[in-house]
């Protein structure tokens, strides 16, 4: 068995007929937590929709395996099932249907895909109240709607009861740290702390060195003008923060 969980080869997209992504490789090991940082508009965003195959990101070359499988034919969903989750810069709200609802959907929903039974309300609540309270979650948060009225915090613990319940492989977490005060800060820190395993991969994208102060990344790319023009260790984030994105956009 391979211990590659993503490889991204020479891949460029296009939006709405421009080329936003010029060639990106990425290879993250298993069990590997990786940092990409960029100025606004450096196409981190676009990466993170092409991974999880969002309508109007065409790709126009290169490759993208998840564990060894091709995820470009697959759907967003079957991505899904296959073990991808994004974590949103901006999460949807959904009046009327609660968080509980939701997240059995969602568990639900993977469990059918993969074909197994579907959990039953109580062994759902079982599984759902245990792991709220690993996480420190509060659990009468799950009767509200989702991320209706939520904090910023709130709605960023929903998101990682929702990545625990569906153990994906590969998490992407797109500036997840934006608009967030430091106590929700390590609210996320905490959680993406406590779901790192040898078998799980992450991509932690950001603007601001800050959040890496809390999750630690293994590796740190910077990315501009669509693609990435520097990889290092933990090391180059603060460097990073300290000169600027300039200094990068020459070697583009
Ligand atoms: N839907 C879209 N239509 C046209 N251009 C877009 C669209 N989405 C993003 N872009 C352009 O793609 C570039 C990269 O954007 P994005 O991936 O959001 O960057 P980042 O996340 O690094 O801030 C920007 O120049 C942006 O204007
Ligand atoms: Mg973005």
């Amino acid at each position: 068995m391979s211990d590659i969980m993503l490889e991204i080869k020479n891949l460029h997209v296009n939006v709405a007929d421009k080329e936003i992504l010029k060639g990106v490789n990425l290879t993250i090991k298993k069990g590997e937590v990786h940092a990409i940082m960029g100025r606004n508009g450096s196409g981190k965003s676009t990466l993170s929709y092409a991974l999880t195959g969002k309508e109007g990101y065409e790709i126009t070359k290169g490759e993208i395996l998840l564990d060894g499988e091709n995820i470009l034919e697959m759907e967003p969903n079957e991505r899904a099932v296959a073990g991808l989750f994004l974590a949103f810069q901006y999460p949807i709200e959904i009046p009327g249907v609660t968080t509980m609802t939701f997240l059995k959907a969602a568990m639900n929903a993977q469990r059918k895909a993969k074909g197994q039974e579907e959990l039953s309300t109580p062994d759902f609540m079982r599984a759902v109240k245990k792991t709220a309270q690993e996480l420190d979650i509060d659990s009468s948060m799950l009767k509200r709607p989702l991320n209706v009225g939520f904090s910023g915090g709130e709605k960023k613990r929903a998101e990682i009861l929702q990545m625990a319940l569906l153990k994906p492989k590969m998490c992407i977490f797109d500036e997840t740290d934006s608009g967030l005060d430091i106590d929700a800060l390590k609210i996320v820190a905490k959680g993406v702390n406590a779901l790192r395993n040898e078998n799980r991969s992450m991509l932690i994208i950001t603007h601001y060195q800050r959040l890496l102060n809390y999750i630690v990344p293994d590796i740190v790319h910077v990315f501009s003008d669509g693609k990435i023009v520097k990889t290092g260790d933990k090391e180059l984030a603060l460097e990073l923060e300290k000169q600027g994105y300039s200094k990068f956009d020459e070697v583009s």
